[in-house]
């Protein structure tokens, strides 16, 4: 019977009981507790961040990082149609709505048509930007590293200034991935815009069990939107509250095991990359197959694999290969459904989404792990060979 190999599971490898059992052990295991501020400042000296605020989620991050930045009611905000719902879900949970992009090569948003959105679509007059076909206020822009590819935040950054857009990036999948070229060499994502959010959910490269946290230069902000993350409490004896708040704060376990799996995060990246490699060089010259690989500006942390499947050169589609590798105990999974196709946000606005459909069709993400073996990515290269 061949073993079960999972499409991304977590690694303990290092201080993980330690500190959880100090937590334990000293009975802080709610959100009080010195493993929070520890894993906050760890955080933001990592990324070269100046403050961080730690969440229960990304999703938590995401949506007090839209609060915070002043997105209201009634706004647009523009966020890709290619990324887990999360960050669409949190432009609803502020009342805002969103406006979908389409992908460039790396899947990320394509800035290209961000410009040309811009430019064509919207009317930008006394420092506001109006939309003319919903007469709505454009105020901010989530683009999101997916798979851990860093998007082109240098043209974005660019655009954002011209037309006075607050830029959250949604970072949650790329931790530790890195500009190398032009204006942000040597910055990680999730430090660029006014807020970065990450997530250390149980698939991601390192996690929490469940956890997030916002990234800024801001400390007013950071100040803030760590109160609302407490419940907005004025007086900790007579329960005073100004301003509604959210029960969203990480707590002390989860900072424990969150510290622990940082210290291995630049290793896990290694793991990544080099695996990365063993499936290119192994998939060379197979036919109808071939990886999307970082882009040249970026070095990324390479979350997950996306193997592109050309259906007429390989010969199976991309969900009879999915299926065939269930078969052998190969986990493997399709891109999300494209946002602006998925229910709730049927009747949103997007803009020329052209590129996503196709690509939709062919990705497939394969095995990333950071505890896969040599021998487990061989099969699954046997397997994609066959
Ligand atoms: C792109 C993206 N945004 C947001 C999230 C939300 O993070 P969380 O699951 O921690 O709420 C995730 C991951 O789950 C994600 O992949």
């Amino acid at each position: 019977m061949e073993s079960f190999i999972p499409l991304s599971v977590p690694s303990f490898q290092g201080n993980e009981k330690k500190y959880v059992e100090e937590a334990v052990d000293t009975e802080w295991v709610s959100t009080g507790g010195a493993f929070v501020t520890r894993f906050e400042k760890t955080t933001a000296e990592y990324n070269g961040a100046n403050f961080a605020v730690a969440c229960s989620s990304g999703t938590a991050a995401l949506h007090v990082a839209l609060l915070e930045a002043g997105v209201e009611a009634g706004d647009e905000v523009i966020v890709p149609t290619v990324t887990f719902i999360s960050p669409v879900n949190t432009i609803r949970y502020v009342g805002a709505v969103p406006v979908f992009m389409d992908c460039d090569e790396y899947l990320n948003m394509d800035m290209e048509k961000v410009e040309q959105f811009l430019t064509g679509e919207c009317d930008f007059k006394g420092g506001t930007l109006i939309d003319r076909r919903s007469k709505k206020k454009v105020s901010a822009v989530v683009p999101v590293h997916v798979f851990g590819h860093p998007a082109d935040m240098d043209r974005l950054m660019e655009l954002s200034e011209r037309y006075g857009l607050v830029v959250i990036e949604d970072a949650t999948e790329s931790l530790g991935s890195v500009y190398v070229k032009g204006r942000y060499e040597g910055r990680k994502t999730g430090t660029i815009g006014r807020f970065g959010c990450y997530s250390f959910n149980g698939n991601k490269i390192i996690t929490t069990g469940g956890g997030g946290m916002i990234v800024t230069k801001d400390e007013k902000a950071a100040s803030h939107m760590k109160y609302l993350t407490t419940q907005a409490k004025d007086d900790e004896v007579y329960f005073v509250h100004d301003e509604v708040g959210f029960n969203y704060r990480m707590t002390n376990l989860q900072a424990a095991l969150g510290l622990a799996q940082l210290e291995l995060l630049d290793r896990y990246i290694e793991i990544k990359r080099s695996n990365f490699r063993l499936y290119r060089e192994a998939l060379d010259g197979c036919r109808g197959l071939s990886l999307i690989d970082e882009p040249e500006y970026a070095r990324s942390n390479f979350w997950f694999y996306s193997l592109l499947v050309d259906r007429e050169r390989y010969g199976v589609s991309r969900d009879d290969l999915l299926k065939k590798l269930a078969t052998h105990g190969v986990q493997a999974r399709p891109l999300w459904k494209l946002n602006h196709l998925q229910k709730p946000y049927t009747g949103c606005l997007s803009f020329r989404i052209e590129r996503a459909p196709a690509l939709y069709e062919r990705v497939l993400s394969i095995p990333c792990s950071v505890g896969l073996g040599e021998e487990e990515l061989r099969r699954v290269v046997s397997l994609l060979r066959k």
